[in-house]
């Protein structure tokens, strides 16, 4: 995969349409995880310091195309400031007089953030007048926004096709960790995924097993593979409907010689609660009125075994109920093995996607992995195999 990188261009007095994703978790209007924030320091450090003018362009929830106050980027203002320690000014709008005025202003060296896009209906439209309109707005395109490349979008995928575009530091270091987690990477290679359906990552499943060789399986998604293998799942989380697509995936595992690893036993209770009384039990037959919420002990022994023999692990999901402690062990467990093995240099550790970064933080081990991607969605669909058109477009 070839692109340019910002460290090619001269970007002194350019103006940059500098694509992040801003789409970060609020609370009663404060940020509850800055990673994406922080992540981005790098980009930004480098363009000041090579005298660009910075046009931050981001996206914050669903808008669905209209102005919505509720969803202005203008309370990310002073956050921006203190985490980038840097002076950032606001536009109102993200096209037009009010955009242009801020950009025209700029001096070399300064940022400017504006206004949500998907206040436009253009934007998750790709359309070509949306594209030209933010286009006129600078001279320089880059996409930093790994975790918003699965989208199509006009900030996304049009800039990339109107002006000259580069990479961001950000995107560069994503898609080389990623390259060295199924792209090009040290084998063995497991993968661990958990999460309560398979239906949502069908497609995930499916591709891992021509990629991996151990695909390590937890979480409400493992029951229904057991069940399709014959085991008794009790009244365990289960999409029985799926059965025949886990089949399918289990031939495709065994004809790619990869090893689908299934719990062995299973924490069980009877009600979802934190004081349910706890049993253990077989994975194979887990009586009728009692459901997996967690792997167990020998679970995690053997899935420990296989780890230590593996170079690279991609980890997406949790292997149990890992809100609800002590529901949380299972995951805990294995992923203090996978940092363990990361900081011992026998592993490199790669994760992302929805619950897994909490998952990880929850057990403290999320320091300890070589990467942790910053996407959610878009890490899922690189984990399908899909092309991602945001990365495809800025191919040289
Ligand atoms: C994300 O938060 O995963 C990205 O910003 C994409 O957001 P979206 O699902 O609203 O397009």
């Amino acid at each position: 995969m070839s692109f340019t990188s910002i460290r090619d261009l001269d970007l002194k007095g350019k103006k940059v349409l500098l694509r992040v994703d801003l789409n970060v978790p609020r609370q009663d209007g404060r940020v509850t995880d800055t990673t994406r924030i922080d992540r981005l320091k790098p980009t930004i450090d480098y363009l000041r310091k090579a005298g660009a003018k910075t046009l931050i362009l981001s996206h914050f929830g669903s808008p669905d195309g209209e102005n919505n106050a509720q969803m202005s980027l203008a309370f990310l203002t002073s956050i921006l400031q203190e985490r980038w320690d840097a002076p950032i000014k606001f536009a109102q709008d993200c096209i037009g007089p009010k955009a242009q005025a801020i950009a025209d202003n700029l001096q070399n060296g300064e940022i400017a953030l504006l206004e949500n896009l998907r206040f436009h209906a253009g934007e998750e439209k790709n359309d070509p007048e949306f594209v030209a309109a933010l286009a006129a707005l600078g001279e320089i395109y880059v996409n930093d926004a790994f975790s918003t490349a699965h989208r199509a979008h006009a900030s996304t995928e049009g800039l990339a096709h109107a002006l000259p575009c580069a990479a961001g530091l950000l995107m560069e270091t994503e898609l080389t960790a990623l390259d060295k987690a199924l792209g090009n990477p040290d084998t063995p290679v497991a993968a661990i995924v958990g999460g309560s359906k398979i239906s949502t990552k069908l497609n995930v499943l499916y591709h891992l097993t021509e990629k991996v060789d151990y695909l390590i399986l937890g979480g409400g998604m493992a029951n229904t593979f057991l069940h399709a293998g014959g085991a008794n799942i009790g009244s365990s989380l289960c999409e029985k409907d799926m059965a025949e697509e886990a089949q399918k995936i289990i031939t495709n595992a065994k004809k790619n010689n990869c090893e689908i690893i299934l719990p062995i036993d299973c924490v069980t209770v009877t009600e979802l609660s934190s004081d349910a009384e706890i049993q253990t039990v077989s994975a194979q037959s887990i009586p009728p009125n009692r459901m997996a919420i967690d792997i167990g002990p020998e679970s995690i022994m053997h899935i420990e075994s296989i780890l230590k023999t593996c170079k690279t692990v991609v980890w997406n999901g949790p292997m149990g109920v890992f809100e609800i402690k002590p529901f949380d062990t299972g995951t805990n467990a294995v992923a203090k093995i996978v940092a363990n093995l990361t900081t011992a240099n026998s592993l490199i550790s790669i994760a992302g996607g929805g619950d897994t970064v909490a998952a990880l933080e929850n057990a403290s081990a999320a320091k300890d992995f070589t990467y942790i991607s910053t996407a959610g969605g878009a890490f899922l669909e690189w984990l399908e195999g899909k092309t991602l058109l945001g990365v495809a477009a800025l191919q040289k």
